[in-house]
């Protein structure tokens, strides 16, 4: 037969890092910028602080800190990578940031690529590598979320700017023979509803010559609908779960841990209230950080294995949303 073969591999979780910056924004300093208040700030959101990547902390190297931990965790060689997936909306290279970490990680063998989805780009980009590794491809990858929306917030705007902070945290995950950890996935996109959440081109115009003219490559600052993304997150999040445990065959009083995108400790709540779940499985650390997008997944789920509260084998449940407007849930089994 002409061609590649396909095979269908399973998929096992190996490692796990994160990186968060040493600049902290607390809620009381926020207070000194806009109209606003510690009191506000935690009741509505359960946010207290969040980390600002300093100038020398940008996406690619916060990305390498946290798949240095994940590679250590695995306990790889770095060029026995093949295969490095990047999620950002904020790279710092347009051409892609990924190449950047496979270069400081030595990871000389792996492909390496940006993904861009927003606060599910984390959860997106763990299925788009569980896809090369299912089919044999690749052994071996690294899926990294990592974010610096600080340099994208209005800090004029306290509707914004008291929910996002930076970070970034990396997945190590490996085919194999006798065992699938992967048990599905569920992923969804509604552009329609695009335009609740934006960091769009300033769509500014400039002219090179004469009659020909450009749009210069500068951003605007993110724009929300606070009240429509929050409905959006509250509706669609446990159907998207819901969905996925029915495909599945597993009941939620299976799952071990809920490790949700970490927004608003409201949604957290919301979401748990609709499913009826034991608040104490759905994992939460965004007191500490905000909303750091396409990093909040692999950050939450690396801090609760390091306190050892994710014990291998556990089993679990892991749900994205934000702009696109885009979301969805992934399965998996830990270790
Ligand atoms: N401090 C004090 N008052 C405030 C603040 C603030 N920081 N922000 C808004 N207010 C005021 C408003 O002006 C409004 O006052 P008014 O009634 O006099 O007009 C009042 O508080 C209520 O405003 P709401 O917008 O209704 O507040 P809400 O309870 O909806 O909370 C929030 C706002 C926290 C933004 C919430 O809507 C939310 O979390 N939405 C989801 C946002 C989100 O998760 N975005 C990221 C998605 S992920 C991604 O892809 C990046």
């Amino acid at each position: 037969m002409k061609g590649t073969n396909f095979a269908n591999f399973g998929i096992t979780f190996k490692g796990c890092g994160s990186f968060t910056p040493s600049q902290e924004l607390t809620n009381e300093k926020i207070s000194n910028i806009v109209d606003t208040s510690n009191e506000w700030i935690e009741t509505r959101t359960g946010i207290s602080n969040r980390k600002i990547a300093a100038i020398n902390e940008n996406v690619s190297y916060m990305g390498f800190k946290s798949a240095l931990e994940a590679i250590n965790m695995a306990e790889w060689p770095p060029e026995s990578i093949d295969l490095i997936i990047l999620a950002t909306s904020t790279p710092n290279d347009l051409f892609g940031s990924a190449p950047t970490i496979q270069a400081k990680l030595g990871a000389i063998n792996a492909l390496a690529f940006d993904l861009t989805a927003a606060c599910s780009g984390f959860l997106f980009a763990l299925v788009t590598a569980s896809q090369y590794l299912r089919t044999g491809i690749y052994k071996r990858a690294i899926v990294i979320g990592s974010d610096q929306l600080s340099s994208y917030v209005d800090w004029e705007d306290r509707r914004s700017c008291i929910l996002f902070g930076d970070g970034a945290g990396a997945f190590a995950i490996e085919i194999s023979n006798d065992q699938d950890h992967l048990y599905g996935f569920n992923l969804k996109t509604d552009g329609r509803r695009g335009n609740f959440l934006n960091l769009s081109n300033k769509n500014e115009e400039g002219n090179i010559i004469d009659d020909i003219k450009y749009r210069k490559g500068e951003f605007s600052n993110i724009s929300m609908n606070g009240q429509e993304v929050y409905k959006f997150a509250v509706r669609e999040v446990p159907l998207v779960i819901s969905e996925l445990l029915n495909t599945t065959n597993f009941n939620s009083s299976d799952i071990d841990w809920f490790v949700l995108h970490q927004a608003n400790q409201r949604i957290l709540d919301a979401v748990g209230d609709r499913l009826k779940i034991n608040s104490e499985k759905i994992l939460s650390n965004l007191n500490k950080y905000g909303n750091t997008s396409a990093a909040t997944i692999p950050i939450v789920f690396d801090e609760f294995v390091r306190n050892k509260k994710i014990k291998k084998n556990d089993l679990i449940l892991t749900s994205g949303f934000g702009a696109g407007l885009s979301w969805g849930s992934a399965l998996f089994r830990w270790g």
